[in-house]
């Protein structure tokens, strides 16, 4: 008797185009918390600068800056008083420039945010604006609405923000009136701007000049989805929230009234333009909550932006069938237009995936774990997240890691309400914990005050105790730590190409629904996500895995596990 393997399916083609962006690992730098050189407790650049030889090490291709411009800091710097300038808390234009320079020495390409879809309120805009007439150009920036009611008293619309509470407030005129009132999707201090204005178009064409006269190699695009609002500002009652993003229905495409609007994308089309017009592949990715997937390639499509976070791997938790759906999703979408896919499983608006893995609903993705919640099982947690990694660092397409994930780090999941900073957590009157539990400082050096993220000691939110163990220098050169499996997985992924290659699940591997195996090139990838283990082919090598595989049984992956085979 003869049995056949199944055959390997097929589904992305390496792509002809070999531009760095369609296969880069981007490193998310979080300023305030990546390292602080002046002791004020706060990161900034001329930290960042200093370790960007981490970077190196590490092996990623590009680092992507969080914002780093003047800002009164209402949240977190996605409120930016001045696109043009940094904020003292992080440094000076020539430490940006400085920033720059090391980092493109070093090899390494940079990204920055910019943030679009609004001002802060003390940018020069809105002071114009909040001193200006009713009707005045200066409003026009910005989308100011009469009240309703009798006595305009009432909001302009039935709109929440994201953050919690309504989308509107309302201002005091000139006079001492109750006036008009103004549009904030986001916090009260983050005003949304009037995208309808050819003077808000100009202002921004103008920002990415400044920035790429001054050598960045591109920019993440802050809210990309909400820039253009429905004409008229329709009434809307579903809830709003980013990170639940939109499985439930909370961001359908092109039904919710403040996202993505059709008139997006004729902003990014003008932005390529400007783009293109530089040497050195300039690149834009979009941070978009929108779902279905192929709505989202509607982003990256060839005359618009070049990436768009898919956030859908990070949405859908510890489920290989549904991951499995995700990644043939997103190939089939992107495919399509011709980007490349980004795998996303973390970042600063989320909780880690150390954590979010150990949940006991490990598809669960709260905003924030507090000491009076289930607490993860750090354990299994960090050793799903390991997993996860060399799942999707496997993958062909663009990966982008943040900081910290590097270390295995999980969520600050016990801090005190008292040292919270999240306006997500004061607008929703604390039900939403918020992101500061991913936002804690990096750990450099177990034996250093603040574990060498300031000379000092001090630190803008608290790092927990057990982060000695998970210090950088503990980390270094040692066997099995999270640090030298990221540095393994990220120099083979470079040594066989894995970012430009193709993808086939490999059926004759498993067809077990809680394993994905899958071969990109010449390696072949078992992911193991279920509870039993799983028998690798007799022949090839294994590169790596995500967990020790037992003496005696080195072709066996257990659970929760990912091995790399190389295939002969
Ligand atoms: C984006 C940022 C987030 C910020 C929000 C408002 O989603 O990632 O941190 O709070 O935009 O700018």
């Amino acid at each position: 008797m003869t049995s056949t393997a199944p055959d390997r399916v097929r589904v992305h083609t390496a792509p002809a185009d070999a531009q760095w962006w369609r296969s880069a690992v981007i490193y998310q730098v979080y300023p305030r918390s990546f390292a602080d050189s002046d002791g004020d407790g706060i990161g900034d650049l001329p930290g960042i600068t200093a370790h960007l030889d981490h970077l190196v090490e590490l092996g990623v291709d590009a680092l992507w800056l969080s914002p780093f411009y003047r800002s009164p800091q209402v949240d977190a710097g996605y409120d930016v008083a001045d696109y043009r300038d940094v904020d003292p808390l992080f440094g000076t234009l020539a430490d940006a420039d400085a920033l720059l320079e090391r980092a493109h020495r070093l090899g390494l390409r940079v990204i920055v945010d910019l943030v679009p879809n609004h001002t802060s309120d003390e940018h020069a805009w809105f002071r114009a604006a909040r001193a200006a007439a009713p009707g005045s150009p200066e409003r026009a920036h910005y989308l100011f609405r009469d009240g309703r009611g009798e006595h305009g008293e009432l909001p302009p619309n039935n709109w929440e923000s994201v953050f919690g509470g309504r989308a509107w407030t309302r201002v005091t005129e000139a006079d001492g009136t109750p006036g008009q009132w103004y549009l904030h999707l986001f916090d009260a201090g983050q005003p949304d701007l009037n995208w309808e204005n050819a003077e808000v178009r100009a202002e921004f064409e103008d920002v990415l000049r400044f920035w790429l006269d001054r050598g960045v190699d591109g920019f993440r695009v802050d809210v990309a989805h909400g820039m253009v609002k429905a004409e008229g500002l329709p009434d809307w009652s579903g809830h709003v929230a980013m990170i639940e993003g939109d499985e439930q229905g909370t961001v359908p495409g092109g039904t919710n009234p403040m996202f993505d609007q059709e008139g997006v994308h004729e902003i990014f089309r003008a932005w390529r333009r400007v783009l293109d017009e530089y040497p050195g592949e300039r690149v834009m990715v979009a941070e978009a909550w929108v779902d279905p997937l192929p709505r989202l390639a509607r982003y990256v499509r060839p005359d618009e932006l070049h990436q768009a976070f898919n956030f859908d791997v990070l949405v859908t938790g510890w489920d290989a069938a549904r991951l499995r759906r995700v990644i043939d999703s997103s190939f089939a979408a992107n495919d399509a237009v011709g980007a490349p896919t980004t795998w996303v499983l973390s970042n600063h608006d989320v909780v880690r995936h150390a954590s979010r893995l150990g949940l006991p609903d490990p598809t669960s993705r709260p905003n924030g774990i507090g000491p009076d919640d289930v607490q993860p099982d750090a354990e299994l947690g960090l050793r799903r997240a390991r997993a996860a990694t060399l799942l999707v660092l496997a993958l062909p397409g663009s990966a982008y890691l943040y900081q910290g994930e590097e270390l295995g780090l999980p969520d600050h999941t016990s801090l005190d309400p008292s040292v919270r900073t999240d306006p997500a957590f004061f607008r929703t009157g604390g039900t939403e914990l918020g992101r500061d539990g991913c936002r804690v400082p990096l750990p450099w050096r177990a034996d250093a005050p603040a574990y060498g993220f300031s000379p000092t000691g001090a630190t803008w939110l608290p790092q927990p105790d057990e982060w000695a163990r998970l210090a950088v220098d503990v980390q270094r050169d040692q066997a099995g730590s999270t640090l030298e499996l990221y540095r393994a997985a990220l120099r083979l992924r470079r040594d066989h190409a894995l970012g430009s290659g193709d993808l086939s699940w490999a059926p004759e591997v498993s067809t077990d629904p809680t394993v994905l195996a899958f071969v990109d090139r010449d390696v072949l990838v078992v992911a193991n996500l279920g509870e039993g283990s799983v028998q690798l082919p007799d022949d090839g090598h294994v590169l790596l895995s995500s967990a020790p595989l037992a003496a005696g049984a080195e072709r066996t992956v257990p659970a929760a596990t990912t091995v790399w085979v190389e295939l002969r």
